[in-house]
Protein backbone atom coordinates (compact mmCIF):
# COMPACT_ATOMS: atom_id res chain seq x y z
CA UNK A 1 0.00 0.00 0.00
CA UNK A 2 1.46 3.06 -0.98
CA UNK A 3 1.66 6.53 1.51
CA UNK A 4 -0.60 9.28 -0.04
CA UNK A 5 1.20 11.82 1.73
CA UNK A 6 4.28 13.61 0.08
CA UNK A 7 7.88 11.83 0.98
CA UNK A 8 8.53 15.71 2.21
CA UNK A 9 5.64 15.08 5.17
CA UNK A 10 6.61 11.97 6.42
CA UNK A 11 10.23 12.94 7.03
CA UNK A 12 9.35 16.34 8.27
CA UNK A 13 6.96 14.65 10.49
CA UNK A 14 9.26 11.38 11.13
CA UNK A 15 12.41 13.99 12.03
CA UNK A 16 9.92 15.57 14.61
CA UNK A 17 9.34 11.86 16.32
CA UNK A 18 12.45 10.98 16.49
CA UNK A 19 14.88 11.60 20.32
CA UNK A 20 11.56 11.04 22.06
CA UNK A 21 11.34 8.93 24.59
CA UNK A 22 9.20 5.46 23.86
CA UNK A 23 6.78 6.73 26.09
CA UNK A 24 2.67 6.03 25.08
CA UNK A 25 1.46 8.55 27.27
CA UNK A 26 -1.55 10.05 26.28
CA UNK A 27 -0.77 13.83 27.91
CA UNK A 28 2.40 14.00 26.73
CA UNK A 29 2.67 17.05 23.70
CA UNK A 30 3.62 15.84 20.83
CA UNK A 31 4.07 17.47 17.19
CA UNK A 32 0.68 16.25 15.39
CA UNK A 33 1.79 13.80 11.83
CA UNK A 34 -0.32 15.49 9.28
CA UNK A 35 -2.54 13.53 6.83
CA UNK A 36 -5.49 14.85 4.68
CA UNK A 37 -8.24 12.12 3.50
CA UNK A 38 -10.44 13.25 0.62
CA UNK A 39 -14.11 11.38 0.83
CA UNK A 40 -15.08 11.22 -2.99
CA UNK A 41 -16.63 8.64 -5.52
CA UNK A 42 -13.93 7.44 -7.75
CA UNK A 43 -14.46 4.23 -10.68
CA UNK A 44 -11.74 1.26 -9.55
CA UNK A 45 -11.46 -2.25 -11.14
CA UNK A 46 -12.43 -4.65 -8.06
CA UNK A 47 -12.76 -7.64 -9.80
CA UNK A 48 -10.32 -6.92 -12.39
CA UNK A 49 -11.07 -7.87 -16.18
CA UNK A 50 -12.81 -8.90 -18.18
CA UNK A 51 -15.19 -7.17 -15.69
CA UNK A 52 -16.18 -3.72 -16.13
CA UNK A 53 -14.79 -1.28 -13.25
CA UNK A 54 -17.24 -0.56 -10.45
CA UNK A 55 -18.55 2.98 -9.15
CA UNK A 56 -17.37 2.91 -5.60
CA UNK A 57 -17.01 5.76 -2.76
CA UNK A 58 -13.86 5.70 -1.63
CA UNK A 59 -10.98 7.90 0.61
CA UNK A 60 -8.13 9.53 -1.98
CA UNK A 61 -9.64 7.60 -4.90
CA UNK A 62 -8.55 4.08 -3.85
CA UNK A 63 -9.79 1.14 -1.81
CA UNK A 64 -8.59 0.79 1.30
CA UNK A 65 -7.68 4.14 1.44
CA UNK A 66 -4.61 5.26 2.29
CA UNK A 67 -2.82 3.59 5.03
CA UNK A 68 -2.46 5.86 8.33
CA UNK A 69 0.82 4.42 10.04
CA UNK A 70 1.93 6.19 13.19
CA UNK A 71 4.10 5.09 15.95
CA UNK A 72 2.33 4.42 20.06
CA UNK A 73 2.18 7.69 21.48
CA UNK A 74 1.48 9.86 18.17
CA UNK A 75 -0.94 12.44 17.73
CA UNK A 76 -2.23 12.40 14.40
CA UNK A 77 -4.20 15.27 12.67
CA UNK A 78 -6.73 14.10 9.63
CA UNK A 79 -8.56 16.71 7.65
CA UNK A 80 -10.93 14.96 6.01
CA UNK A 81 -12.15 16.72 3.04
CA UNK A 82 -16.12 15.73 1.53
CA UNK A 83 -16.57 15.54 -1.63
CA UNK A 84 -19.28 13.09 -1.73
CA UNK A 85 -22.92 14.50 -2.45
CA UNK A 86 -23.81 13.61 1.38
CA UNK A 87 -22.63 14.27 4.47
CA UNK A 88 -20.41 12.06 6.43
CA UNK A 89 -18.03 11.29 9.14
CA UNK A 90 -14.60 9.91 10.20
CA UNK A 91 -14.74 7.00 13.00
CA UNK A 92 -11.62 5.67 13.97
CA UNK A 93 -12.28 2.19 15.61
CA UNK A 94 -10.78 1.00 18.20
CA UNK A 95 -8.79 3.85 19.15
CA UNK A 96 -9.06 5.21 22.95
CA UNK A 97 -9.43 8.61 22.04
CA UNK A 98 -10.85 12.14 23.45
CA UNK A 99 -14.95 12.06 22.50
CA UNK A 100 -15.21 14.89 20.43
CA UNK A 101 -12.41 13.08 17.93
CA UNK A 102 -15.06 10.20 17.88
CA UNK A 103 -16.76 10.86 14.67
CA UNK A 104 -20.52 10.01 15.40
CA UNK A 105 -22.59 12.63 13.69
CA UNK A 106 -25.08 14.74 16.07
CA UNK A 107 -23.26 12.94 19.54
CA UNK A 108 -19.86 13.93 19.04
CA UNK A 109 -20.30 16.53 16.14
CA UNK A 110 -22.21 17.70 13.37
CA UNK A 111 -21.91 15.80 10.43
CA UNK A 112 -19.62 17.33 7.40
CA UNK A 113 -21.46 18.43 4.48
CA UNK A 114 -20.35 18.36 0.93
CA UNK A 115 -17.74 20.39 -0.22
CA UNK A 116 -16.88 20.67 3.82
CA UNK A 117 -14.13 19.47 5.92
CA UNK A 118 -13.10 18.59 9.67
CA UNK A 119 -10.03 18.22 11.34
CA UNK A 120 -9.44 15.71 13.57
CA UNK A 121 -6.57 15.15 16.28
CA UNK A 122 -5.83 12.97 18.35
CA UNK A 123 -3.10 10.77 20.30
CA UNK A 124 -3.18 6.91 19.87
CA UNK A 125 -2.21 5.77 23.45
CA UNK A 126 -2.20 1.66 21.89
CA UNK A 127 -0.07 0.01 19.60
CA UNK A 128 -2.22 -1.70 16.77
CA UNK A 129 -4.13 -2.51 14.16
CA UNK A 130 -7.15 -0.54 13.75
CA UNK A 131 -9.25 1.25 11.05
CA UNK A 132 -10.87 4.16 9.81
CA UNK A 133 -14.82 4.70 8.70
CA UNK A 134 -17.75 7.00 8.28
CA UNK A 135 -20.32 6.73 11.16
CA UNK A 136 -23.48 8.65 9.04
CA UNK A 137 -25.51 6.73 6.84
CA UNK A 138 -22.31 3.99 7.33
CA UNK A 139 -24.27 1.12 6.04
CA UNK A 140 -24.30 2.58 2.44
CA UNK A 141 -20.89 4.30 3.00
CA UNK A 142 -18.92 1.75 4.22
CA UNK A 143 -20.64 -0.57 1.98
CA UNK A 144 -19.55 1.17 -1.47
CA UNK A 145 -16.35 1.43 -0.15
CA UNK A 146 -15.43 4.25 2.62
CA UNK A 147 -12.70 2.45 5.14
CA UNK A 148 -8.95 2.03 5.65
CA UNK A 149 -6.10 1.03 8.09
CA UNK A 150 -4.74 2.99 10.68
CA UNK A 151 -1.53 1.17 12.44
CA UNK A 152 -0.14 2.04 15.31
CA UNK A 153 3.43 0.60 15.62
CA UNK A 154 5.46 -0.43 18.72
CA UNK A 155 8.98 1.44 19.42
CA UNK A 156 10.50 -1.77 19.40
CA UNK A 157 8.66 -3.63 16.96
CA UNK A 158 8.27 -7.72 16.68
CA UNK A 159 11.40 -9.65 14.47
CA UNK A 160 9.79 -10.25 11.74
CA UNK A 161 10.38 -9.67 7.94
CA UNK A 162 6.98 -8.44 6.29
CA UNK A 163 4.70 -6.82 8.12
CA UNK A 164 1.26 -6.93 5.48
CA UNK A 165 -2.60 -5.60 6.42
CA UNK A 166 -5.17 -7.48 4.52
CA UNK A 167 -8.58 -5.09 4.84
CA UNK A 168 -10.93 -7.74 3.63
CA UNK A 169 -13.87 -5.99 2.04
CA UNK A 170 -17.34 -7.75 1.25
CA UNK A 171 -19.29 -6.53 -1.99
CA UNK A 172 -23.11 -7.09 -3.13
CA UNK A 173 -22.21 -6.83 -7.00
CA UNK A 174 -24.74 -7.32 -10.25
CA UNK A 175 -22.97 -9.34 -13.13
CA UNK A 176 -21.87 -5.50 -14.42
CA UNK A 177 -19.89 -5.13 -11.66
CA UNK A 178 -21.73 -2.60 -10.23
CA UNK A 179 -22.87 -2.02 -6.64
CA UNK A 180 -26.34 -3.49 -6.07
CA UNK A 181 -28.60 -0.58 -4.77
CA UNK A 182 -30.64 -2.84 -2.49
CA UNK A 183 -28.84 -0.93 1.13
CA UNK A 184 -31.07 -1.45 3.71
CA UNK A 185 -33.32 -3.63 2.22
CA UNK A 186 -35.83 -5.29 5.58
CA UNK A 187 -34.61 -8.57 4.88
CA UNK A 188 -31.07 -8.23 5.32
CA UNK A 189 -31.89 -5.72 8.40
CA UNK A 190 -33.96 -8.40 10.06
CA UNK A 191 -31.80 -11.20 8.92
CA UNK A 192 -27.88 -11.90 8.88
CA UNK A 193 -27.51 -8.63 7.47
CA UNK A 194 -25.85 -7.36 3.85
CA UNK A 195 -23.64 -10.52 3.15
CA UNK A 196 -22.69 -9.91 -0.18
CA UNK A 197 -21.15 -12.16 -2.81
CA UNK A 198 -17.54 -10.63 -4.05
CA UNK A 199 -14.98 -11.14 -1.16
CA UNK A 200 -11.76 -8.75 -1.53
CA UNK A 201 -8.54 -8.07 -0.50
CA UNK A 202 -7.56 -4.42 -0.23
CA UNK A 203 -9.57 -3.36 -2.94
CA UNK A 204 -8.97 -6.41 -5.35
CA UNK A 205 -10.44 -10.04 -5.61
CA UNK A 206 -6.97 -11.49 -5.77
CA UNK A 207 -5.93 -14.54 -7.15
CA UNK A 208 -3.01 -15.20 -4.75
CA UNK A 209 -0.17 -13.86 -1.96
CA UNK A 210 3.13 -14.40 -3.01
CA UNK A 211 5.74 -15.23 -0.13
CA UNK A 212 9.26 -16.87 0.16
CA UNK A 213 9.61 -20.18 1.98
CA UNK A 214 11.61 -19.47 5.34
CA UNK A 215 9.93 -16.22 6.06
CA UNK A 216 7.80 -14.82 9.34
CA UNK A 217 4.86 -12.51 8.48
CA UNK A 218 3.15 -10.42 10.19
CA UNK A 219 -0.51 -10.54 8.93
CA UNK A 220 -2.73 -7.85 9.98
CA UNK A 221 -6.10 -8.52 9.49
CA UNK A 222 -9.25 -6.10 9.00
CA UNK A 223 -12.80 -7.37 8.37
CA UNK A 224 -13.96 -3.96 6.84
CA UNK A 225 -17.56 -6.00 5.43
CA UNK A 226 -21.01 -4.43 6.39
CA UNK A 227 -21.98 -7.73 7.51
CA UNK A 228 -19.93 -10.79 6.66
CA UNK A 229 -17.81 -12.82 9.00
CA UNK A 230 -15.12 -14.62 8.17
CA UNK A 231 -13.60 -18.03 9.39
CA UNK A 232 -10.06 -18.52 7.62
CA UNK A 233 -8.42 -21.80 7.19
CA UNK A 234 -4.92 -21.30 5.93
CA UNK A 235 -3.84 -24.96 5.05
CA UNK A 236 -0.85 -26.30 5.27
CA UNK A 237 0.16 -23.10 7.89
CA UNK A 238 -0.54 -22.83 11.67
CA UNK A 239 -1.27 -19.28 11.95
CA UNK A 240 -0.51 -17.60 15.49
CA UNK A 241 -2.81 -15.07 16.77
CA UNK A 242 -1.01 -12.12 18.62
CA UNK A 243 -2.95 -9.36 19.09
CA UNK A 244 -6.61 -9.30 18.73
CA UNK A 245 -8.74 -5.80 17.64
CA UNK A 246 -5.07 -4.20 18.30
CA UNK A 247 -4.41 -5.73 21.45
CA UNK A 248 -1.45 -7.90 22.23
CA UNK A 249 -2.72 -11.85 23.53
CA UNK A 250 -1.22 -14.59 24.71
CA UNK A 251 -0.09 -16.35 21.14
CA UNK A 252 -1.94 -19.00 20.41
CA UNK A 253 -3.02 -20.98 17.24
CA UNK A 254 -6.95 -21.86 16.59
CA UNK A 255 -8.28 -23.89 13.61
CA UNK A 256 -10.14 -21.09 12.28
CA UNK A 257 -9.33 -16.93 12.70
CA UNK A 258 -12.85 -15.75 12.93
CA UNK A 259 -12.99 -12.16 12.38
CA UNK A 260 -16.63 -10.75 12.91
CA UNK A 261 -17.55 -6.97 11.39
CA UNK A 262 -14.74 -4.80 12.26
CA UNK A 263 -12.99 -6.58 13.97
CA UNK A 264 -9.37 -7.24 13.91
CA UNK A 265 -7.06 -10.24 14.55
CA UNK A 266 -2.85 -9.97 14.05
CA UNK A 267 -1.37 -13.60 13.10
CA UNK A 268 2.37 -14.38 12.76
CA UNK A 269 2.66 -16.79 9.91
CA UNK A 270 5.50 -18.77 9.37
CA UNK A 271 6.07 -20.01 5.65
CA UNK A 272 7.39 -23.25 6.49
CA UNK A 273 6.38 -25.37 2.88
CA UNK A 274 9.19 -25.68 0.33
CA UNK A 275 9.36 -23.12 -2.69
CA UNK A 276 6.89 -23.91 -5.56
CA UNK A 277 4.14 -24.94 -3.20
CA UNK A 278 1.00 -23.32 -3.54
CA UNK A 279 -1.59 -23.63 -0.17
CA UNK A 280 -5.16 -22.57 -0.29
CA UNK A 281 -6.74 -20.21 2.18
CA UNK A 282 -10.52 -21.25 2.48
CA UNK A 283 -13.18 -19.28 4.16
CA UNK A 284 -15.66 -21.91 5.68
CA UNK A 285 -17.37 -19.49 8.56
CA UNK A 286 -21.09 -19.96 6.58
CA UNK A 287 -21.90 -24.20 6.59
CA UNK A 288 -22.34 -24.69 2.77
CA UNK A 289 -21.12 -21.46 1.55
CA UNK A 290 -17.07 -22.30 1.50
CA UNK A 291 -14.99 -20.58 -1.03
CA UNK A 292 -11.29 -20.06 -2.02
CA UNK A 293 -10.29 -16.44 -0.88
CA UNK A 294 -6.89 -17.04 -2.62
CA UNK A 295 -3.54 -19.16 -2.45
CA UNK A 296 -0.35 -18.73 -0.55
CA UNK A 297 1.71 -18.49 -3.38
CA UNK A 298 5.26 -19.86 -2.56
CA UNK A 299 8.36 -18.41 -5.01
CA UNK A 300 10.92 -20.19 -6.49
CA UNK A 301 13.91 -19.04 -4.33
CA UNK A 302 15.58 -21.12 -2.00
CA UNK A 303 14.12 -20.74 1.90
CA UNK A 304 15.04 -17.22 3.29
CA UNK A 305 16.47 -19.48 6.46
CA UNK A 306 16.46 -23.36 7.43
CA UNK A 307 16.58 -23.27 11.05
CA UNK A 308 12.73 -23.34 12.60
CA UNK A 309 11.42 -20.30 13.60
CA UNK A 310 11.93 -19.65 17.12
CA UNK A 311 8.84 -18.93 19.54
CA UNK A 312 6.72 -15.81 18.88
CA UNK A 313 7.03 -13.86 21.83
CA UNK A 314 4.03 -12.15 23.51
CA UNK A 315 3.68 -8.37 22.75
CA UNK A 316 3.74 -5.77 25.39
CA UNK A 317 0.34 -4.94 26.71
CA UNK A 318 -0.84 -1.69 25.89
CA UNK A 319 -1.61 0.70 28.31
CA UNK A 320 -5.27 -0.35 28.96
CA UNK A 321 -6.52 0.43 32.85
CA UNK A 322 -7.77 -2.73 34.48
CA UNK A 323 -10.89 -3.19 35.85
CA UNK A 324 -11.17 -3.80 39.23
CA UNK A 325 -13.63 -7.31 39.07
CA UNK A 326 -14.39 -7.26 42.98
CA UNK A 327 -15.90 -3.36 43.07
CA UNK A 328 -17.05 -3.45 39.24
CA UNK A 329 -20.99 -2.41 38.88
CA UNK A 330 -22.67 -4.87 37.27
CA UNK A 331 -25.17 -4.60 34.13
CA UNK A 332 -27.37 -6.77 31.87
CA UNK A 333 -27.73 -5.46 28.36
CA UNK A 334 -30.28 -8.05 26.13
CA UNK A 335 -30.27 -8.21 22.68
CA UNK A 336 -33.66 -8.89 21.04
CA UNK A 337 -35.27 -8.85 18.00
CA UNK A 338 -34.52 -10.22 14.21
CA UNK A 339 -36.32 -13.04 12.34
CA UNK A 340 -37.26 -16.19 14.56
CA UNK A 341 -37.24 -14.01 17.57
CA UNK A 342 -39.51 -11.06 18.89
CA UNK A 343 -39.16 -8.53 21.19
CA UNK A 344 -41.10 -8.13 23.66
CA UNK A 345 -43.41 -4.86 23.44
CA UNK A 346 -42.62 -4.57 20.26
CA UNK A 347 -45.51 -5.16 17.65
CA UNK A 348 -44.48 -6.41 14.27
CA UNK A 349 -46.33 -3.79 12.43
CA UNK A 350 -44.64 -1.25 13.52
CA UNK A 351 -41.83 -3.26 13.58
CA UNK A 352 -41.87 -3.00 9.63
CA UNK A 353 -43.36 0.61 9.22
CA UNK A 354 -40.25 1.99 11.10
CA UNK A 355 -37.63 -0.81 9.58
CA UNK A 356 -36.84 -1.70 13.38
CA UNK A 357 -36.24 -5.37 13.94
CA UNK A 358 -33.71 -5.25 16.72
CA UNK A 359 -33.58 -3.98 20.55
CA UNK A 360 -31.30 -3.74 23.47
CA UNK A 361 -32.55 -3.68 26.74
CA UNK A 362 -36.00 -3.21 24.66
CA UNK A 363 -34.84 0.25 23.20
CA UNK A 364 -34.62 0.24 19.39
CA UNK A 365 -32.47 3.37 18.30
CA UNK A 366 -32.31 3.67 14.46
CA UNK A 367 -30.69 6.98 14.85
CA UNK A 368 -27.69 8.02 17.15
CA UNK A 369 -29.43 9.66 20.19
CA UNK A 370 -28.05 10.88 23.22
CA UNK A 371 -30.23 9.19 26.01
CA UNK A 372 -28.00 6.91 27.41
CA UNK A 373 -28.96 3.31 27.60
CA UNK A 374 -26.68 3.36 30.73
CA UNK A 375 -24.79 6.39 32.61
CA UNK A 376 -21.24 4.81 34.22
CA UNK A 377 -19.50 6.91 36.51
CA UNK A 378 -16.21 8.04 35.84
CA UNK A 379 -13.32 5.97 36.58
CA UNK A 380 -15.34 3.16 37.72
CA UNK A 381 -15.05 -0.74 36.62
CA UNK A 382 -17.65 -1.99 35.04
CA UNK A 383 -19.14 -5.65 34.26
CA UNK A 384 -21.79 -5.72 31.19
CA UNK A 385 -23.41 -9.03 30.69
CA UNK A 386 -24.38 -9.52 27.08
CA UNK A 387 -27.08 -11.61 26.44
CA UNK A 388 -28.05 -12.10 23.11
CA UNK A 389 -31.62 -13.66 22.97
CA UNK A 390 -31.76 -13.58 18.97
CA UNK A 391 -31.34 -16.45 16.86
CA UNK A 392 -28.13 -14.56 15.15
CA UNK A 393 -24.99 -13.23 15.47
CA UNK A 394 -23.65 -10.02 17.08
CA UNK A 395 -20.09 -8.41 16.46
CA UNK A 396 -21.03 -5.94 19.56
CA UNK A 397 -18.86 -3.00 19.15
CA UNK A 398 -18.21 0.02 22.11
CA UNK A 399 -16.76 3.04 21.53
CA UNK A 400 -13.58 4.99 23.42
CA UNK A 401 -12.58 2.09 25.43
CA UNK A 402 -11.34 -1.47 25.16
CA UNK A 403 -12.74 -4.02 27.44
CA UNK A 404 -11.94 -7.87 28.63
CA UNK A 405 -13.84 -10.35 27.55
CA UNK A 406 -14.25 -12.22 30.56
CA UNK A 407 -17.14 -15.12 30.30
CA UNK A 408 -18.59 -17.03 27.85
CA UNK A 409 -22.08 -18.75 28.66
CA UNK A 410 -20.72 -18.68 31.74
CA UNK A 411 -17.33 -20.33 31.32
CA UNK A 412 -14.04 -18.30 32.01
CA UNK A 413 -12.30 -17.28 28.49
CA UNK A 414 -9.01 -18.99 28.26
CA UNK A 415 -7.10 -15.61 27.20
CA UNK A 416 -9.21 -12.90 29.14
CA UNK A 417 -8.40 -11.07 25.92
CA UNK A 418 -8.77 -7.57 25.37
CA UNK A 419 -11.34 -6.60 22.44
CA UNK A 420 -13.46 -3.49 20.99
CA UNK A 421 -15.76 -6.17 19.40
CA UNK A 422 -17.16 -8.93 20.89
CA UNK A 423 -18.92 -11.33 18.07
CA UNK A 424 -21.72 -12.82 20.58
CA UNK A 425 -23.56 -16.55 18.53
CA UNK A 426 -27.10 -16.98 18.55
CA UNK A 427 -28.21 -17.43 22.39
CA UNK A 428 -24.76 -16.54 23.67
CA UNK A 429 -24.53 -14.51 27.00
CA UNK A 430 -20.43 -13.18 27.34
CA UNK A 431 -19.25 -10.85 30.26
CA UNK A 432 -17.03 -7.77 29.47
CA UNK A 433 -15.29 -5.42 31.70
CA UNK A 434 -13.52 -2.13 31.75
CA UNK A 435 -12.65 0.84 33.43
CA UNK A 436 -15.16 3.63 32.25
CA UNK A 437 -12.25 6.19 32.26
CA UNK A 438 -12.75 8.26 28.89
CA UNK A 439 -16.24 11.13 29.53
CA UNK A 440 -18.23 11.21 26.94
CA UNK A 441 -21.13 9.93 25.36
CA UNK A 442 -19.83 6.51 23.33
CA UNK A 443 -21.90 4.46 21.04
CA UNK A 444 -22.12 0.71 21.78
CA UNK A 445 -23.94 -0.98 18.52
CA UNK A 446 -23.90 -3.63 16.48
CA UNK A 447 -21.25 -3.71 13.98
CA UNK A 448 -23.66 -5.69 11.74
CA UNK A 449 -24.47 -2.13 10.02
CA UNK A 450 -27.62 -3.74 8.98
CA UNK A 451 -28.58 -4.36 12.45
CA UNK A 452 -27.34 -1.23 13.95
CA UNK A 453 -29.65 0.65 11.15
CA UNK A 454 -32.16 -1.52 12.41
CA UNK A 455 -32.09 -0.73 16.16
CA UNK A 456 -29.45 -2.53 17.66
CA UNK A 457 -27.66 0.78 18.87
CA UNK A 458 -27.40 2.46 22.23
CA UNK A 459 -25.50 5.38 24.08
CA UNK A 460 -23.31 4.57 27.36
CA UNK A 461 -22.47 7.64 29.00
CA UNK A 462 -19.21 8.23 31.32
CA UNK A 463 -19.92 11.13 33.06
CU1 LIG B 1 -16.52 0.77 13.65
CU2 LIG B 1 -19.42 2.56 15.81
O1 LIG B 1 -17.97 1.74 14.71
CU1 LIG C 1 -26.16 -7.72 15.00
Amino acid sequence: MKHHFSRRAFLAATGACSGMLALPDIARPVTPRDFVLTAAPARLPLVGPPHPETDVWCYDGQIPGPEIRVRQGDSVRVRVENRLSEPTTVHWHGVRLPNAMDGVPHLTQSPISPGETFTYEFACPDAGTFWYHPHQHSDVQIGRGLYGPLIVERHDPLPIDRDITWVLGDWRLLRDASISNDFGNMHDVSHNGRVGNTVTINGRVREEFAVRAGERLRLRLINAANARIFGLNFEGHRPQIIALDGQPVEPHTVEQVILGPAMRVDVVLDCEREPGRRCRVIDSFYSHLEYRLLDIAYGGEPPLRQSVQSRVPRLADNPVPEPDLTTAQRHLITLEGGMMGMMRGIDMRMMMERRVAWAMNGMASTEHVPEPLLTLKRGSSCVLELSNETAWYHPMHLHGHSFRVLSRNGKPTRYREWQDTVLLEPRERAEIAFVADNPGDWMFHCHILEHQIGGMMATIRVL
